[in-house]
């Protein structure tokens, strides 16, 4: 692969579109994950006061939390540039070896979907990251040699939906790990509000309040659905989101009051149905609903377990007697 696909000088919105015009740019604007945020924001005025580069920081969470969005506010609050990478594109050690030489003093490289990255490439970060070297082997097979070019301080800044997939060595290397939570109800329907504002529609309190409760803890998607009302609105409604507007679009478009959508119904219903309530593992029920088990463990189970309709033990995954009460079934075990 080419460097110019594997880096991205300025990225795809988290959800492939081109918006980032909704993304907030300055720490001051970013809402929510308080802690993570007073800690960076301290980090990045000490680094700023020793002239150094931050050190490397790991972010890690479940997906649509703002992981990509951090990555570029912490460039900005540091005055630096930042080369965007996924784990997945690097496939080649000369691919990794492209990107580091590439950066120039105090540079942010951010690469997503850390975990993803193949082993014999993330030992190339390891001098990389703790002596800002790069060893490579140069020329032909029996004629080759180990070379060290010196590079600049730089910070890497890695996301993962998966922190426990990374080799140690790499976790260990990573001076600052931030997980980033769910958002409250209060802190999503501000991020709407703002979105609102950026985007110049109208909405209403109850009805950004509602959004805010229908999108699982997660800016992505408030932000997501926030654009699909805003389409009911002005085609179907009065040209402001209000509550009756957004109630109407939310249900066409089968997303429940608590936020789960039919991928998260079908998946408990899965279990209760066919698998007597569980315990299941997780093969069994990724075939049965045809979803990939990454994309159940990484997308649809961190909110249904922290919203508590479902467990995990050590035997699979088991529905919960609330899962019951909110789909309106009766247990029969
Ligand atoms: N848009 C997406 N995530 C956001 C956040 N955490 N704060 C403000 N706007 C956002």
């Amino acid at each position: 692969m080419k460097e110019e696909n594997i880096i991205k000088q300025y990225s795809l919105d988290d959800d492939g579109t081109i918006d980032n015009t909704i993304r907030p740019e300055t720490i001051s604007e970013y809402i929510g994950q308080n802690d993570v945020k007073e800690n960076i924001k301290v980090f990045v005025e000490a680094a700023k006061m020793r002239n150094e580069a931050l050190d490397h920081v790991l972010l890690y969470g479940p997906p649509g939390l703002g992981k990509t969005t951090l990555a570029f506010i912490i460039a900005h609050e540091m005055g630096t540039n930042i080369k965007t990478a996924s784990g997945p594109s690097i496939e080649k050690s000369g691919d990794l070896a492209a990107i580091l030489s590439s950066l120039e003093p105090g540079d942010i490289l951010f690469i997503d979907e850390i975990h993803r990255m193949p082993r014999y490439i993330e030992e190339i970060l390891y001098p990389a990251m703790e002596d800002f070297s790069l060893d490579i082997i140069v020329g032909s097979e029996g004629n080759s040699r180990n070379i060290k070019i010196d590079l600049p301080p730089f910070t890497l800044v890695g996301a993962t939906t998966r922190a426990g997939d990374l080799s140690s060595p790499l976790r260990d290397r990573f001076g600052i790990i931030s997980k980033l939570q769910f958002y409250t109800t209060e802190e999503l329907c501000d991020i709407v509000k703002r979105t609102s504002r950026v985007l110049d529609m109208k909405i209403t309190d109850d009805a950004a309040e509602e959004l805010a409760k229908r999108s699982r803890g997660t800016p992505r998607i408030a932000n997501r659905l926030f654009k699909r009302v805003r389409d009911f609105a002005l085609v179907k409604g009065t040209g402001i989101i209000d509550i009756k507007i957004t109630n109407e679009a939310l249900d066409r478009l089968q997303i429940d009051k608590i936020g789960l959508d039919r991928t998260d119904h079908e998946m408990l219903l899965a279990i209760i149905n066919k698998f007597g309530g569980g315990p299941v593992g997780l093969e069994a029920l990724s075939s049965s609903i045809g979803e990939e088990p990454t994309t159940i463990e990484d997308v649809y189970e961190p909110y249904l377990l922290q919203t508590g309709l479902l467990k995990r033990t050590a035997r699979g995954r088991v529905v919960t007697d609330k899962a019951y009460e909110v789909l309106g079934i009766e247990r029969k075990n």
